[in-house]
């Protein structure tokens, strides 16, 4: 047939890394021009690629090509201390989070997208609308639980997760990080236990750290994430106040947990009466395929306290969040308003006026698809490039959304130790250490895949394998 001519040649390109992955193959038009064959018989071809998993097709985009090299195995299930901890030492990660606004370093440490992907247009338009139409209310504060306007878009964009939200549920706050906080002192107190995902994001450490209570890790795949098992075995043995997850790709591992794990995550906290904060942060990020579902959309008791932000899909300079408390106790609503204006009093107003429009115009989802896809293309090109120079027996992570990969080195190499000198040689990363409070992944690293790539980066890349 000679779709599948075709087919064999544009693989064979694909091999030579004439289209290296990441990258968009011709449209259908033209590699029917290329090949001297007709439309139907180039998009079959591709059809065909894509069926081996060497082709994907994005929707009103083309094809991307996915496969990679040799992909190397997924990091182990991670082995964790099976006691509460008080976590200290998370001071560290003051050079990672400096070293970003740093000119003379490559980021690949925090995760933080490169601006070139976020709709920065679309955002200065949406200031400029609210400050010149609503000059005086700018202004002004802008009190807890925030402006209407955008409890409004939060509770209509959970409604379209199936998450029976009102906008009086919503609760706006300064970032994904204060929601955490605040759920965390609606639900514990000093001295109590949590359990979390491991390995887990750091913020979510340097929370517990500051509220002087001690983290529980569960061990977690880093393909199907935290283990079931595990979990129960902790509930049963341990008085655990709150568990907190992020499972929809989380981080570092990139896992988003199945519906059916969801469900049995909630099922298990719920025989327990153990509340569950959901980070959902990275929700709006999958590589391929819809929007997973939050656990929220489950939560018929109010067991689920829940987290998101506009940090990672949107703009961390905005700095807003937001928090829909669940109900373990009556008040919990109420408390939530008031620990916000203890905080910080409110969120800046500006800003929330200003993300209230930007959804309002409905220009998000667009952008989100655009956005997605070109992730996918920056993870893949990470993972492409750590397969190529990191040492072999490397492990790595294949995330299915967000846009950090976790790489477990072979050996006794230090990752904490190594980030100074790869500081000096202009690129930073994300050690392992931070991301447990018991000492845990001293030999593994995360690395930011949506950076602007170029020479530089390159360069920088194989300066930090050099040091492997
Ligand atoms: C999983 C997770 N949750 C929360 C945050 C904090 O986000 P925000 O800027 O909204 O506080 C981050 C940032 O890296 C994150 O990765």
């Amino acid at each position: 047939m000679i779709y599948q001519q075709l087919a064999e040649r544009l693989h064979a390109l694909i091999r030579d890394q004439i289209y290296p992955v990441g990258s968009a193959l011709p449209g259908v038009r033209r590699l029917s021009e290329q090949h001297g064959v007709s439309v139907s018989t180039a998009v079959s071809a591709c059809q065909e690629l894509e069926k081996r998993g060497v082709l994907e097709a994005r929707p009103r985009s083309g094809f991307y090509v996915r496969q990679l090299p040799a992909l190397r195995e997924p990091p182990r299930l991670s082995l964790v201390s099976r006691s509460p901890r008080a976590v200290s030492g998370q001071d560290r990660v003051l050079r990672l989070v400096q070293a970003v606004n740093d000119p003379g370093i490559v980021n690949l440490g925090a995760a933080v997208p490169n601006p070139e992907l976020m709709p920065t247009a679309a955002i200065e338009r949406a200031f400029r609308t609210v400050l010149r139409e609503q000059r005086r209310r700018c202004v002004g504060y802008e009190f807890p639980p925030g402006a209407l306007e955008l409890r409004t878009q939060i509770s209509r964009r959970l409604a379209g997760l199936q998450c029976a939200v009102l906008p009086e549920d919503v609760l706006i706050t300064n970032s994904c990080q204060e929601s955490i906080t605040i759920a965390l002192k609606l639900l514990t107190r000093p001295g109590d236990t949590v359990a979390l995902e491991s390995p887990t994001y750091y913020g979510l450490l340097q929370v517990i750290e500051s509220l002087g209570l001690k983290a529980l890790e569960i061990p977690t795949d880093p393909v199907t994430g935290i283990s079931l098992e595990a979990l129960e075995q902790a509930l049963e043995r341990w008085p655990i106040a709150a568990c907190v997850l992020i499972p929809n790709f989380s981080n570092p591992l990139g896992v988003c947990l199945s519906d059916q794990r969801k469900q049995d995550v909630l099922r298990l906290l719920s025989d327990f009466r153990v509340p569950l904060v959901e980070d959902d942060i990275y929700g709006d990020l999958p590589l391929t395929g819809p929007r997973p579902r939050p656990i929220k959309s489950w939560d018929v008791d109010g067991l689920v306290y829940y987290c998101g932000s506009s940090s990672k899909s949107l703009s961390a300079g905005l700095r807003v969040g937001w928090l829909v408390p669940g109900s373990i106790k009556d008040n919990d609503r109420s408390r939530a308003d008031y620990l916000q204006y203890m905080n910080t009093v409110a969120v800046s107003t500006p800003s929330q006026l200003a993300l209230a429009h930007y959804l309002q115009n409905g220009h998000y989802e667009r952008y989100l698809r655009k956005m997605c896809a070109q992730l996918a293309m920056a993870v893949a090109r990470m993972t492409d490039r750590v397969t190529q120079l990191f040492p072999p027996q490397t492990r790595v992570s294949r995330p299915a959304g967000g846009f950090v990969l976790w790489v477990e080195l072979p050996g006794n190499v230090d990752t904490t130790a190594l980030m100074e000198q790869a500081l000096a040689l202009g690129v930073s990363f994300a050690p392992g250490a931070l991301f447990s409070a018991s000492g845990k992944y001293t030999h593994c690293l995360r690395l930011n895949c949506a950076v602007h790539w170029d020479a530089r980066t390159e360069r920088a890349l194989v300066a930090l394998a050099g040091l492997l």
